[in-house]
Protein backbone atom coordinates (compact mmCIF):
# COMPACT_ATOMS: atom_id res chain seq x y z
CA UNK A 1 0.00 0.00 0.00
CA UNK A 2 1.27 3.41 -0.66
CA UNK A 3 -0.19 6.82 -0.17
CA UNK A 4 -1.68 8.61 -3.30
CA UNK A 5 -3.07 12.25 -4.01
CA UNK A 6 -5.39 12.78 -6.67
CA UNK A 7 -5.37 16.27 -8.08
CA UNK A 8 -9.10 17.54 -9.01
CA UNK A 9 -8.75 18.83 -12.66
CA UNK A 10 -10.65 21.75 -14.16
CA UNK A 11 -12.22 19.80 -15.86
CA UNK A 12 -14.13 18.47 -12.93
CA UNK A 13 -14.68 22.12 -11.96
CA UNK A 14 -16.07 22.93 -15.13
CA UNK A 15 -18.75 19.73 -15.18
CA UNK A 16 -19.40 19.66 -11.20
CA UNK A 17 -19.20 23.63 -10.56
CA UNK A 18 -19.39 24.22 -6.70
CA UNK A 19 -20.25 20.43 -5.86
CA UNK A 20 -16.72 19.58 -8.08
CA UNK A 21 -15.15 18.17 -4.30
CA UNK A 22 -18.32 15.99 -3.25
CA UNK A 23 -18.62 14.57 -6.13
CA UNK A 24 -14.89 13.60 -6.93
CA UNK A 25 -15.28 12.03 -3.41
CA UNK A 26 -18.61 10.76 -4.04
CA UNK A 27 -17.03 9.13 -7.43
CA UNK A 28 -13.72 7.94 -5.30
CA UNK A 29 -15.95 6.56 -2.52
CA UNK A 30 -17.96 4.52 -5.21
CA UNK A 31 -14.57 2.41 -5.78
CA UNK A 32 -12.56 2.46 -2.74
CA UNK A 33 -15.45 1.79 -0.19
CA UNK A 34 -13.33 1.27 2.72
CA UNK A 35 -10.86 3.90 2.30
CA UNK A 36 -10.10 6.79 4.48
CA UNK A 37 -10.31 9.87 1.73
CA UNK A 38 -8.91 13.16 2.90
CA UNK A 39 -9.26 16.44 1.40
CA UNK A 40 -5.85 18.86 1.08
CA UNK A 41 -4.97 21.63 -1.05
CA UNK A 42 -1.46 23.20 -2.51
CA UNK A 43 -2.26 26.78 -3.53
CA UNK A 44 -5.60 26.86 -6.10
CA UNK A 45 -4.80 23.09 -6.46
CA UNK A 46 -6.97 20.59 -4.60
CA UNK A 47 -6.03 16.70 -3.98
CA UNK A 48 -7.68 13.87 -2.85
CA UNK A 49 -5.61 11.66 -0.60
CA UNK A 50 -5.84 7.62 0.03
CA UNK A 51 -4.30 4.47 0.78
CA UNK A 52 -4.27 2.19 -2.23
CA UNK A 53 -2.59 -0.63 -3.50
CA UNK A 54 -0.49 0.06 -7.21
CA UNK A 55 -2.70 -2.97 -8.87
CA UNK A 56 -5.73 0.09 -8.43
CA UNK A 57 -3.71 2.99 -10.57
CA UNK A 58 -5.97 2.74 -13.89
CA UNK A 59 -8.68 2.76 -11.21
CA UNK A 60 -7.40 5.91 -9.67
CA UNK A 61 -6.14 7.27 -12.91
CA UNK A 62 -9.82 6.75 -14.82
CA UNK A 63 -11.93 8.79 -12.49
CA UNK A 64 -13.57 11.09 -14.06
CA UNK A 65 -11.96 14.18 -11.51
CA UNK A 66 -8.92 13.05 -12.07
CA UNK A 67 -5.97 15.11 -13.52
CA UNK A 68 -3.09 13.05 -12.38
CA UNK A 69 -2.02 11.07 -9.84
CA UNK A 70 0.48 11.26 -7.44
CA UNK A 71 2.66 9.24 -4.91
CA UNK A 72 2.97 11.32 -1.54
CA UNK A 73 6.50 10.71 0.12
CA UNK A 74 8.61 12.40 2.83
CA UNK A 75 9.96 14.40 -0.24
CA UNK A 76 6.53 15.75 -1.13
CA UNK A 77 4.40 14.76 -4.48
CA UNK A 78 6.01 12.26 -7.10
CA UNK A 79 3.78 12.06 -9.95
CA UNK A 80 3.00 8.40 -10.75
CA UNK A 81 4.08 7.48 -14.44
CA UNK A 82 1.50 5.56 -15.74
CA UNK A 83 -1.57 5.99 -18.55
CA UNK A 84 -5.32 5.61 -17.90
CA UNK A 85 -4.72 2.54 -21.06
CA UNK A 86 -8.03 4.22 -22.50
CA UNK A 87 -8.88 3.14 -25.68
CA UNK A 88 -9.71 5.64 -28.79
CA UNK A 89 -7.79 8.67 -28.89
CA UNK A 90 -9.47 11.97 -26.99
CA UNK A 91 -10.11 13.58 -29.69
CA UNK A 92 -13.30 11.39 -30.44
CA UNK A 93 -14.81 12.50 -27.35
CA UNK A 94 -13.92 15.84 -26.67
CA UNK A 95 -13.49 16.53 -30.54
CA UNK A 96 -16.90 17.29 -31.67
CA UNK A 97 -18.81 20.34 -30.39
CA UNK A 98 -22.86 20.46 -30.65
CA UNK A 99 -25.88 21.70 -29.04
CA UNK A 100 -27.22 19.30 -26.70
CA UNK A 101 -23.75 16.98 -26.01
CA UNK A 102 -23.53 16.00 -22.79
CA UNK A 103 -20.81 17.02 -20.84
CA UNK A 104 -17.84 14.29 -21.48
CA UNK A 105 -16.67 14.60 -18.16
CA UNK A 106 -20.34 13.88 -16.48
CA UNK A 107 -20.79 10.75 -18.96
CA UNK A 108 -17.70 9.23 -17.67
CA UNK A 109 -18.65 9.63 -14.14
CA UNK A 110 -21.91 7.74 -15.45
CA UNK A 111 -19.69 4.91 -16.56
CA UNK A 112 -17.60 4.86 -13.87
CA UNK A 113 -20.33 4.95 -11.16
CA UNK A 114 -21.57 1.80 -12.86
CA UNK A 115 -18.11 0.18 -13.29
CA UNK A 116 -17.54 0.00 -9.74
CA UNK A 117 -20.86 -1.50 -9.06
CA UNK A 118 -19.99 -4.24 -12.03
CA UNK A 119 -16.32 -3.99 -12.36
CA UNK A 120 -16.47 -6.76 -14.66
CA UNK A 121 -19.17 -5.25 -17.01
CA UNK A 122 -18.32 -5.61 -20.94
CA UNK A 123 -21.65 -4.34 -22.66
CA UNK A 124 -23.00 -0.92 -22.35
CA UNK A 125 -26.41 0.40 -24.07
CA UNK A 126 -27.76 3.89 -23.94
CA UNK A 127 -31.11 3.90 -24.70
CA UNK A 128 -31.08 8.04 -25.67
CA UNK A 129 -27.54 8.11 -27.11
CA UNK A 130 -27.26 11.50 -29.00
CA UNK A 131 -23.90 11.63 -30.87
CA UNK A 132 -22.93 8.54 -29.14
CA UNK A 133 -20.69 10.52 -26.27
CA UNK A 134 -22.01 7.72 -23.88
CA UNK A 135 -20.96 4.70 -26.64
CA UNK A 136 -17.52 6.23 -27.45
CA UNK A 137 -16.75 6.63 -23.69
CA UNK A 138 -17.85 3.24 -23.52
CA UNK A 139 -15.54 2.04 -26.34
CA UNK A 140 -12.55 4.02 -24.65
CA UNK A 141 -12.98 1.90 -21.39
CA UNK A 142 -13.16 -1.55 -23.91
CA UNK A 143 -17.08 -1.84 -23.77
CA UNK A 144 -19.36 -3.49 -26.46
CA UNK A 145 -21.84 -0.32 -27.21
CA UNK A 146 -24.77 -0.22 -28.52
CA UNK A 147 -27.69 3.33 -28.53
CA UNK A 148 -30.99 4.07 -29.67
CA UNK A 149 -31.41 7.87 -30.59
CA UNK A 150 -34.84 8.77 -32.22
CA UNK A 151 -33.22 12.10 -34.07
CA UNK A 152 -31.98 10.65 -37.58
CA UNK A 153 -29.79 13.82 -38.00
CA UNK A 154 -27.80 12.53 -34.79
CA UNK A 155 -26.09 9.28 -37.12
CA UNK A 156 -25.58 11.62 -39.96
CA UNK A 157 -23.44 14.55 -37.70
CA UNK A 158 -22.36 11.16 -35.85
CA UNK A 159 -20.46 9.28 -38.81
CA UNK A 160 -19.02 12.90 -40.29
CA UNK A 161 -17.75 12.87 -37.14
CA UNK A 162 -16.16 9.56 -36.80
CA UNK A 163 -14.98 9.55 -40.45
CA UNK A 164 -13.21 12.91 -39.39
CA UNK A 165 -11.43 11.50 -36.42
CA UNK A 166 -10.40 8.20 -37.83
CA UNK A 167 -8.54 10.07 -40.43
CA UNK A 168 -7.23 12.81 -39.02
CA UNK A 169 -5.67 10.59 -36.28
CA UNK A 170 -5.18 7.54 -39.03
CA UNK A 171 -7.46 5.09 -36.64
CA UNK A 172 -8.10 1.72 -38.17
CA UNK A 173 -11.16 1.18 -37.95
CA UNK A 174 -14.66 -0.60 -39.43
CA UNK A 175 -17.38 1.93 -40.33
CA UNK A 176 -20.93 0.13 -41.87
CA UNK A 177 -24.18 1.44 -42.55
CA UNK A 178 -27.46 -1.06 -42.79
CA UNK A 179 -30.68 -1.78 -41.04
CA UNK A 180 -32.29 -3.77 -38.38
CA UNK A 181 -35.43 -3.95 -39.88
CA UNK A 182 -36.67 -1.96 -43.29
CA UNK A 183 -38.93 0.71 -42.54
CA UNK A 184 -37.81 3.56 -44.05
CA UNK A 185 -40.45 6.15 -42.83
CA UNK A 186 -38.02 8.64 -40.70
CA UNK A 187 -35.76 6.14 -41.25
CA UNK A 188 -36.37 4.17 -37.70
CA UNK A 189 -34.45 0.59 -37.92
CA UNK A 190 -30.98 2.47 -39.91
CA UNK A 191 -27.76 1.18 -37.86
CA UNK A 192 -24.64 2.57 -38.14
CA UNK A 193 -21.75 0.30 -36.69
CA UNK A 194 -17.74 1.20 -35.94
CA UNK A 195 -15.18 -0.71 -34.24
CA UNK A 196 -11.43 0.42 -33.59
CA UNK A 197 -8.87 -0.47 -31.27
CA UNK A 198 -10.64 -3.54 -29.82
CA UNK A 199 -14.19 -1.93 -29.09
CA UNK A 200 -17.36 -1.73 -30.88
CA UNK A 201 -20.88 0.87 -31.38
CA UNK A 202 -23.95 0.31 -32.80
CA UNK A 203 -26.41 2.86 -32.83
CA UNK A 204 -30.17 2.80 -34.50
CA UNK A 205 -32.67 4.98 -35.25
CA UNK A 206 -35.62 4.62 -33.30
CA UNK A 207 -37.82 5.34 -30.15
CA UNK A 208 -36.02 3.70 -27.15
CA UNK A 209 -39.59 2.44 -25.68
CA UNK A 210 -38.04 0.17 -28.97
CA UNK A 211 -34.63 -0.75 -27.80
CA UNK A 212 -35.03 -4.64 -27.13
CA UNK A 213 -36.47 -5.12 -30.48
CA UNK A 214 -34.24 -2.48 -32.04
CA UNK A 215 -30.95 -4.02 -30.39
CA UNK A 216 -32.77 -7.58 -31.21
CA UNK A 217 -33.05 -8.77 -27.62
CA UNK A 218 -28.91 -7.94 -26.91
CA UNK A 219 -28.75 -7.45 -22.91
CA UNK A 220 -26.39 -5.50 -21.45
CA UNK A 221 -24.38 -5.25 -18.03
CA UNK A 222 -24.46 -1.61 -18.30
CA UNK A 223 -27.46 1.09 -18.89
CA UNK A 224 -26.01 4.51 -19.12
CA UNK A 225 -28.00 7.69 -20.38
CA UNK A 226 -28.34 11.23 -19.72
CA UNK A 227 -32.45 12.03 -20.32
CA UNK A 228 -33.49 15.14 -22.07
CA UNK A 229 -33.06 18.16 -19.28
CA UNK A 230 -36.32 19.84 -20.71
CA UNK A 231 -34.26 22.71 -21.88
CA UNK A 232 -32.61 21.76 -24.87
CA UNK A 233 -34.68 18.66 -26.04
CA UNK A 234 -38.22 18.22 -25.22
CA UNK A 235 -39.73 15.09 -23.61
CA UNK A 236 -40.97 13.16 -26.46
CA UNK A 237 -45.12 14.19 -27.04
CA UNK A 238 -44.42 17.97 -27.36
CA UNK A 239 -44.25 17.80 -23.06
CA UNK A 240 -41.21 19.68 -21.26
CA UNK A 241 -41.03 16.62 -19.25
CA UNK A 242 -39.26 13.42 -19.94
CA UNK A 243 -41.50 11.25 -17.54
CA UNK A 244 -44.06 10.22 -20.12
CA UNK A 245 -41.62 9.00 -22.23
CA UNK A 246 -39.54 7.08 -19.43
CA UNK A 247 -42.79 5.42 -18.09
CA UNK A 248 -43.70 4.40 -21.24
CA UNK A 249 -39.59 3.04 -21.72
CA UNK A 250 -39.12 1.58 -18.58
CA UNK A 251 -40.43 -1.93 -19.16
CA UNK A 252 -38.04 -2.23 -22.10
CA UNK A 253 -35.10 -0.08 -20.37
CA UNK A 254 -34.98 -3.25 -17.57
CA UNK A 255 -35.51 -6.18 -20.24
CA UNK A 256 -32.46 -4.89 -22.11
CA UNK A 257 -30.33 -5.51 -18.48
CA UNK A 258 -28.68 -8.53 -18.00
CA UNK A 259 -29.74 -9.95 -14.12
CA UNK A 260 -27.32 -8.02 -12.18
CA UNK A 261 -26.77 -5.47 -14.72
CA UNK A 262 -26.36 -1.66 -13.20
CA UNK A 263 -27.59 1.73 -14.71
CA UNK A 264 -26.76 4.99 -14.35
CA UNK A 265 -29.81 8.00 -15.24
CA UNK A 266 -28.35 11.31 -15.38
CA UNK A 267 -31.13 13.96 -15.43
CA UNK A 268 -32.28 17.42 -13.94
CA UNK A 269 -33.56 16.58 -10.12
CA UNK A 270 -36.11 19.97 -11.17
CA UNK A 271 -37.83 17.92 -13.82
CA UNK A 272 -38.46 15.09 -12.70
CA UNK A 273 -37.81 15.24 -9.28
CA UNK A 274 -35.75 12.09 -7.51
CA UNK A 275 -38.62 10.30 -6.06
CA UNK A 276 -40.62 10.50 -9.27
CA UNK A 277 -38.00 9.10 -11.39
CA UNK A 278 -36.43 6.43 -8.76
CA UNK A 279 -40.37 5.19 -8.72
CA UNK A 280 -40.84 4.90 -12.13
CA UNK A 281 -38.18 2.10 -12.32
CA UNK A 282 -38.41 1.19 -8.58
CA UNK A 283 -42.26 0.09 -10.33
CA UNK A 284 -40.50 -2.14 -13.05
CA UNK A 285 -38.30 -4.40 -9.90
CA UNK A 286 -35.01 -2.14 -10.13
CA UNK A 287 -33.13 -1.48 -7.01
CA UNK A 288 -32.03 2.22 -6.39
CA UNK A 289 -28.40 2.14 -4.83
CA UNK A 290 -27.47 5.18 -2.35
CA UNK A 291 -24.91 7.06 -4.81
CA UNK A 292 -25.80 10.68 -5.00
CA UNK A 293 -23.81 13.13 -6.88
CA UNK A 294 -26.23 15.96 -7.48
CA UNK A 295 -24.69 19.44 -8.70
CA UNK A 296 -25.72 22.67 -10.33
CA UNK A 297 -25.22 23.00 -14.11
CA UNK A 298 -27.06 26.37 -14.38
CA UNK A 299 -29.75 28.11 -12.42
CA UNK A 300 -32.37 25.94 -14.01
CA UNK A 301 -30.57 22.36 -14.24
CA UNK A 302 -29.56 20.28 -10.82
CA UNK A 303 -28.08 17.47 -12.21
CA UNK A 304 -28.05 14.56 -10.64
CA UNK A 305 -27.33 10.87 -11.45
CA UNK A 306 -29.65 8.40 -10.37
CA UNK A 307 -27.60 4.56 -9.94
CA UNK A 308 -29.95 1.35 -10.11
CA UNK A 309 -29.38 -2.39 -9.76
CA UNK A 310 -31.70 -5.52 -11.84
CA UNK A 311 -31.60 -8.46 -9.30
CA UNK A 312 -29.96 -11.32 -9.94
C1 LIG B 1 -29.55 14.76 -23.21
S1 LIG B 1 -29.65 14.18 -24.84
C2 LIG B 1 -28.35 12.97 -24.89
C3 LIG B 1 -27.12 13.54 -25.53
C4 LIG B 1 -26.05 12.51 -25.78
N1 LIG B 1 -25.61 11.87 -24.54
C5 LIG B 1 -24.88 13.18 -26.49
O1 LIG B 1 -23.90 13.58 -25.82
O2 LIG B 1 -24.96 13.36 -27.71
C6 LIG B 1 -31.09 13.17 -24.84
C7 LIG B 1 -31.36 12.52 -26.17
O3 LIG B 1 -32.53 11.72 -26.05
C8 LIG B 1 -33.15 11.70 -27.30
N2 LIG B 1 -34.53 11.23 -27.12
C9 LIG B 1 -35.57 11.88 -26.51
N3 LIG B 1 -36.69 11.12 -26.56
C10 LIG B 1 -36.36 9.97 -27.19
C11 LIG B 1 -37.08 8.79 -27.55
N4 LIG B 1 -38.38 8.65 -27.25
N5 LIG B 1 -36.41 7.80 -28.19
C12 LIG B 1 -35.09 7.91 -28.51
N6 LIG B 1 -34.35 9.01 -28.21
C13 LIG B 1 -34.97 10.03 -27.55
C14 LIG B 1 -33.04 13.15 -27.77
O4 LIG B 1 -33.24 13.24 -29.17
C15 LIG B 1 -31.62 13.49 -27.31
O5 LIG B 1 -30.69 13.26 -28.34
Amino acid sequence: MARYALLISPRADAAYFAQSQEVARAELAAHMPTAEIESISHGDMHFLTLEAKAIQLTTLLRLSFVQGVFELTDGGLTPVNQTAEFALHPDFIWGEKYRGKTNETLTQLLINLCLAEHPLAQTLVDPMCGRATTLLWGMRYGLKTAGIEQDPQAMIDLQRGLKKWTKLHRTKHKLDQGWVHKNNKHGIGKSLDFSADGAFMRVVTGDTADVCTLLQNRKFDILATDIPYGIQHLGGKNTRSPLETLKAAAPAWLASLKAGGVAAIAFNSYLPKRDTLSEVFTDCGLEVLSTQVEHRMSESILRDVLLMRKSL
